[in-house]
């Protein structure tokens, strides 16, 4: 497929087009390891706030920790002043940053309400400051992220796009929806094809693809250059695998893949916090497994040792064959 082969962002070389999605309290250091091991080439951090009295929290600073053995390690940070973000720019690339995106496409209240995130779709001469200010800041690509537009009727994203090309941003990403439709509703990536006949940028278009299936079709319908993967790898970060074409995995190489995440995530936070950020990963893989009661087994549990002990290949072993069964019953 068109998107196995190197992504040039800017002059820095992403081995692959397959993207993982930035998901703040999902993909996190550990699922974006993970995702690197399964085969994604382009990955992109949760949001880094760029207002000054965040910078120092533990949640900030754990979201741009640079992952070892991994290119590009790329930062999203959002905003709403370009001063402020271009300062904020330069931190993350001082710390090891080789790419920096901007978040101009989460939908949240929280977010939108402080002029961050989609609610500068409002506001187009302001993305291309930002952008503009950010560029001149740092010697590394710039990127963005955004919708299709603010409601299904306009295409300011479209429109920001182009702006922010004008600006010097080197790629953008495309979410196929506006920001009223949030995370609902069918995605459009028709709507997303209208970059191409001003864009000289590369492009990624993100929105429910889950599947190679509905890979091929968004990058057939879209044109882009390739995808990004956000809710479709939770709880099947092996679709990275699946994309590049290679064999599906067999059910205990998928428990020994939901295994490595959770000793990721017990190393990066310590066993407690590895727990708690776990858990909702826990769910998804226990359900897409196909094991409902195990999963509720484990949604109970505190204790980080005991829930290894649940995870361990005897007891899948175990809980697999008793699921098996009661399928086939
Ligand atoms: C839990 C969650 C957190 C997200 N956090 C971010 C974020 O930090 N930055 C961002 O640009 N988009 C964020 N997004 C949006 C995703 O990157 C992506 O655009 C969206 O989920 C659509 O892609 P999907 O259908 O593949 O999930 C988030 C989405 C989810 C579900």
């Amino acid at each position: 497929m068109l998107f196995d082969s190197v992504l040039n962002v800017g002059g820095v070389l992403a081995r692959n087009g397959i993207a993982l999605a930035p998901m703040a309290g999902v993909a996190d250091v550990p699922f974006r390891q993970l995702a690197w091991e399964l085969g994604a080439g382009y990955l992109v951090s949760e949001m880094v706030s760029s207002l000054d009295h965040l910078w120092d929290t533990k949640k900030n600073r754990l979201r741009r920790v640079s992952l070892k053995g991994v290119y590009p390690n790329v930062i999203q940070i959002a905003g709403s002043d370009p001063i402020e973000l271009s300062e904020t720019a330069k931190k993350v690339v001082d710390e090891g940053a080789d790419i920096v995106d901007i978040n101009f496409g989460c939908p949240a209240k929280k977010v939108c309400k402080k002029f961050v995130g989609s609610a500068l779709l409002d506001d187009i001469p302001r993305i291309g400051r930002i952008v503009e200010a950010v560029v001149g800041s740092v010697s590394v690509p710039v990127t963005i992220k955004t919708r299709i537009g603010s409601t299904p009727s306009d295409l300011m994203g479209i429109e920001a796009s182009y702006i922010a090309q004008e600006a010097g941003a080197q790629l953008v990403v495309m979410h196929s929806r506006s920001r009223a439709c949030r995370f609902k509703g069918p995605v459009d990536h028709e709507k997303t094809a209208k970059l191409k006949s001003r864009l000289k940028i590369p492009f990624f278009v993100n929105g429910d693809i889950s599947s190679r299936h509905s890979a091929s079709l968004a990058l057939q319908e879209s044109g882009a250059d390739g995808v990004m993967v956000g809710r479709g790898a939770v709880g099947q970060p092996w679709i990275f695998r699946e994309l590049l074409g290679e064999e599906e995995l067999s059910l205990p190489e998928k428990w020994r893949i939901v295994r490595r995440h959770l000793s990721l995530s017990y190393d990066f936070y310590g066993k407690a916090a590895g727990l708690k950020m776990m858990k909702k990963h826990i769910k998804a893989y226990l359900i897409k497994l196909g094991c409902e009661d195990l999963s509720a087994r484990a949604m109970k549990l505190e204790d980080p040792d005991v829930m290894r002990r649940l995870l361990s290949v005897d007891q899948m072993q175990q809980e697999f064959r008793t699921e098996q069964f009661r399928k086939s019953d």
